[in-house]
């Protein structure tokens, strides 16, 4: 297997040599697996795959995880897929979106840093990203590694946030946006779940800090408190120092796990066109009993 890796960042390594085209061995598996252990954040550049090929190569590392979908039903897509999640600032029907249409509110939420579905039980493990069309100026994405936030985190606030335990609830970020349109059938319907704070990460073994902007309460404290200490936890998290910042050329495919990583987009003007198209792996078999730290 003769891949080149290059670390980009703090997290994250470009790969190039694969062919994401042509299905993968189960040694090619391992090696992505491995890799994804390592660097958290996998990109892989000049990938030209139609949505099958981006699909079957989700399938070889997992599960799919049909994201809000599930829960909503989601309505018309361009997709030939249910498990390929549209993330454009363009409708079903190829034309761009108004600023007011209720999808933008999920562009500008996916600004907020974030862990995909980690609402959800399964929450997400590998999200795979591919380019398509990406606008002339700003439209990044940033990743932060939670595995370095814990190792960098000050003894006082270690000690402080083990054993404990926060609530991710999907709406949250909808709300903090201002988003009034759900109704109560909607928001009853993703019952939020809870999650260590502090991780073992089954693979590596590595201790993570799982934060994220879903994350919107502590039990056993105020709301208020709560959510203050998620938000400094998130601000050390996403120190500049543990991201990768990713400018996309088209064909890019960045792959990130997130059970160990936050991610956000950053502004692009949204008269503008911007196309990329997701597929999302579940974890397999993790209770949150077997993660805490
Ligand atoms: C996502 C996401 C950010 C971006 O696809 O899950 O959060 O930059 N994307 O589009
Ligand atoms: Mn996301």
């Amino acid at each position: 297997m003769d891949w080149k890796i290059t670390p980009v960042g703090p997290l994250g390594a470009r790969v190039e040599g694969p062919d994401l085209r042509e299905p993968l061995t189960p040694a090619q598996v391992r090696r992505i697996e491995q890799l994804m252990d390592e660097h958290a954040v996998l990109v892989f550049p000049g990938q030209q795959i139609d949505q099958h090929q981006q699909i079957a190569f989700a399938r070889s590392l997992g599960p799919l995880d049909l994201g809000l979908r599930k829960i909503t039903g989601g309505g018309a897509h361009r997709f030939a897929y249910d498990e390929l999640a549209d993330i454009s600032n363009v409708k079903a029907d190829g034309s761009i979106a108004g600023r007011d249409d209720p999808k933008i509110v999920g562009n500008v939420a996916n600004q907020l840093w974030h862990s995909d579905s980690s609402f959800q039980r399964p929450r997400a493990k590998y999200s795979m990203l591919h380019a398509v069309v990406v606008p002339g100026f700003g439209g990044e994405t940033e990743f932060a590694d939670l595995r370095l936030a814990w190792d960098t985190l000050p003894a006082w606030l270690q000690q402080r946030v083990r054993g404990l335990r926060a609530v991710h609830y999907a709406l949250h970020s909808r709300f903090m946006l201002g988003a009034t349109h759900y109704t109560e059938a909607q928001r009853a319907a993703m019952p939020p779940v809870e999650w260590p704070l502090v991780q073992t990460d089954p693979r590596s073994g590595r201790t993570v800090l799982f934060v994220g902007v879903h994350a919107c309460e502590i039990p056993g404290m105020t709301l208020a408190e709560g959510r203050m200490l998620l938000a400094d936890l998130l601000e050390h998290a996403t120190r500049r120092e543990h991201v990768y910042q990713h400018r996309w050329a088209v064909g890019d495919l960045v792959m990130w796990d997130n059970t160990t990583t936050v991610h956000r987009g950053r502004w692009f003007d949204f008269a503008e066109r911007r196309e990329l198209r997701r597929a999302t792996t579940e974890e397999v078999q993790a209770s949150p009993e077997a993660l805490a730290a």
